[in-house]
């Protein structure tokens, strides 16, 4: 039986399937793979459009009639729930982090343009309990003027929205069947641990079909959600739950999961010389286009487990480039341009 979605309540915000293009070889002979969801569509593109799919169209379907969320302050998830909310005629609010600027540049000033109200915190970047908090009172404020809030939590990283990256693993599998390839690893940029838990339930939905699936490898990119919170394996068996109870032998174990967490350096959002390099390296063999926070990061990632030999020379690996490039027009977004 094929893994259907269906039954689930869906928005049709992202273009899809996003396009597998042919990369590079990597150091040791490994044949690069680009997953572009980068070029999901939707105000800009990246990952947060397949998530939000499923988030709005459960939105849609208990009556909301505005989306609350919370990030960075260059967050892509709030910029793209920002779009989400235009195209479906939903207002939008996004908790950010962060002081209001005196011009707003990045994904700020696409949120506002998108319609969006920016609700500033002044906590610091990486404090997710704090905004998660903030997130949760002007919920209730919200609520009580009668605007029916669907709220949806950091990254977007719950079980519903997770479903999106479900749909992504089975799309690749049946993109490596058409270009006749069998990679051994899909490698991505995590944060909120939604994509990761994603991938891992329709690898697990994949297996219990009996099809043959890559190793799953997350490159963690913040410290303090993704590492240990919140359980990936965890939020990915309650994505299969929602998939069906046809997958009933589908389950993920904590073997399943892998965070590599040796290419964040110092902490979450501030840039490292890998991923710098990792941005150069990936914008002048294929034009395509990294951030410092999280795309480039994760290239590094890859970069970097290539050079210690972790790929078989001949075997193919995939980088799911999740996006993030309106954070290069942000304050401290550019990328050194060369390596001195
Ligand atoms: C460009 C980009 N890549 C990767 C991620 C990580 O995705 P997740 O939060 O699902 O782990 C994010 C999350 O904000 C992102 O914006």
């Amino acid at each position: 039986m094929q893994v259907v979605f269906d039954h689930l309540e869906r928005a049709s915000l992202a273009t899809l399937p996003t396009a597998l293009e042919l990369g590079p070889l990597l150091d040791g002979g490994a044949q690069l793979w680009v997953k572009r969801d980068d070029l999901t569509g939707l105000g800009g593109g990246g990952n947060k459009a397949r998530k939000l799919e499923f988030l709005c169209g459960d939105a849609l379907a208990s009556g909301a009639r505005s989306l609350v969320t919370v990030g960075a302050g260059q967050s892509n998830h709030c910029r793209m729930t920002a779009a989400a909310g235009a195209k479906l005629g939903l207002e939008v609010h996004l908790v950010l982090s962060g002081d209001q600027p005196s011009v707003l540049t990045g994904n700020q000033l696409l949120s506002t343009l998108f319609g969006a109200q920016l609700h500033f915190t002044g906590a610091e970047e990486s404090h997710w309990g704090e905004l998660e908090i903030a997130r949760e009172s002007l919920t209730a404020e919200l609520s009580a003027e009668g605007l029916s809030p669907y709220a949806i939590p950091i990254g977007g990283s719950t079980s519903v929205g997770a479903l999106g990256y479900a749909v992504a693993f089975i799309e690749l599998l049946d993109q490596f069947d058409e270009a006749g390839i069998a990679p051994s690893t899909v490698v991505f940029t995590s944060s909120s641990g939604g994509t990761h838990a994603g991938l891992l339930a329709g690898r697990a939905a994949a297996v219990a079909q009996g099809r043959v699936v890559p190793n799953v490898v997350a490159i963690g990119v913040a410290t303090g959600v993704n590492i240990g919170w919140p359980d990936v394996a965890e939020l990915a068996n309650e994505t299969v739950m929602l998939m069906g109870k046809h997958l009933e032998s589908a389950s993920v174990s904590e073997r399943d999961v892998e965070v590599d967490t040796r290419w964040i350096g110092e902490d979450y959002a501030i840039p490292t010389d890998a991923g710098d390099e990792a941005i150069r390296w990936a914008a002048g063999r294929g034009g395509w286009i990294l951030d410092r926070t999280y795309s480039g990061k994760g290239l590094s990632g890859l970069l970097g487990l290539a050079a210690e030999g972790r790929f078989a020379e001949d075997s193919d690996v995939v980088f799911i480039h999740t996006g993030g490039w309106p954070a290069l027009f942000a304050p401290g977004g550019a990328p050194l341009l060369s390596g001195s």
